[in-house]
């Protein structure tokens, strides 16, 4: 059995799943306390995940019916993310693993993404086309082995998907996190009734978001409060079309350009509706996870895991996390 913690940003996650990737259990404590601020405060998710993490990893023990001392391996997000946030997760996976004197995986989140196409039931396996859009990250990979050294061929020159999905919501008055709320208003609005950019320009395979948030921004104003309100629907529908547009156009441009026929998909952008219907009608080889594994959880984690080197008890004691943009990618 693997053991895995995910606490990269304000999700607190615990999973135990199989070596040969069958979940076991897959806990996720979503810290619905920075909705009130309007994005994720870093301090605030600390204290959070340092109160809740025992009951998590507790909880994921009891649902998988196992004890701790049948964990062969831990493994843990080590970065990127926000360190503090990071810190309690590995000084937890560190002291749960050390006192069993068992071996400890170091995970790379975004390696943990891709990951999640991997388990069990049905294992998507290299060599394809990953694209991960997130809160705080998007990005185009070539995936050809199981391993963390996957070569990122574009990411986004600003926003992250899921950020430029927050930020709308926020224009349009939805809570923090916005993705889901906003793609719930947009089902009853016109996609094509606002014309928002799209950055097709943006050369080779990079993504960029920041245009589009500005767009909406000065459309809101432009229209005043009253018949912003009255056109929300429609603007919240325009804007999703143009964030999936993005999305779809770099996907289509790197599949052509990589020459890989298979795409997998993964993020939390991943569980929009929308974007996993234009997807689909690509006509490749298509993985989207379920929804709870495309978001932050601690099961791609432990999948990732199983294709990292582990290192052995006491070594990793020493073990550090990085934030985001302080590592550059595998390649
Ligand atoms: O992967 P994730 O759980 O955390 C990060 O690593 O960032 O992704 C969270 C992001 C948020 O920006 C959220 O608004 C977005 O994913 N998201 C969605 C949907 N569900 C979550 N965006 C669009 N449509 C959704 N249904
Ligand atoms: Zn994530």
């Amino acid at each position: 059995m693997i053991l895995a913690l995910e606490t990269s940003c304000d999700d607190t996650c615990a999973a135990l799943i199989t070596p040969d990737g069958a979940i076991r259990a897959n806990v996720i404590s979503s810290q619905g306390v920075h909705g009130r601020y309007g994005g994720v405060v870093p301090e605030v998710a600390s204290r959070h995940h340092l109160e809740l993490i025992g009951a998590v990893v507790e909880d994921a023990l009891r649902t998988a019916g196992c004890e701790l001392s049948d964990a062969e391996l831990v493994a843990v997000t080590c970065g990127p993310g926000l360190v503090g946030a990071l810190l309690v997760g590995v000084s937890t996976a560190k002291a749960l693993a050390a006192a069993h004197q068992l071996p400890l995986a170091p995970v790379d989140h975004l390696h943990g993404h891709i990951a999640a196409g991997l388990l069990a039931p049905d294992p998507f396996e290299p060599p394809f086309l990953g694209l991960i859009a997130s809160g705080g990250h998007t990005l185009l990979a070539r995936v050809t082995d199981c391993g963390p050294r996957f070569q990122v061929i574009g990411q986004t020159l600003d926003d992250a998907a899921g950020e430029a999905f927050d930020k709308g919501a926020r224009l349009l008055g939805l809570g923090y996190p916005g993705g889901a709320a906003l793609e719930r208003l947009a089902v009853d609005g016109d996609p094509s009734a606002f014309d928002f950019p799209v950055a097709r320009k943006v050369p080779g395979l990079d993504f960029s978001f920041a245009g589009l948030k500005t767009a909406l921004l000065y459309r809101v104003r432009e229209l005043g409060e009253a018949e912003t309100d009255r056109c929300r629907a429609d603007l919240a529908a325009s804007y999703q079309e143009a964030i999936v547009e993005a999305l779809v156009f770099r996907v289509e441009r790197g599949l052509l350009q990589t020459g890989l026929g298979r795409l997998a998909v993964g993020g939390g952008v991943a569980a929009n509706g929308p974007l996993r219907e234009r997807l689909s009608a690509l006509g490749v080889e298509l993985d989207v996870p379920p929804r709870e594994l495309c978001t932050d959880n601690a099961a791609m984690i432990a999948s990732a895991a199983r294709f990292v080197e582990p290192v052995p008890y006491p070594d990793y004691l020493e073990l550090d996390v990085y934030a985001t943009g302080e590592r550059g990618l595998a390649a």
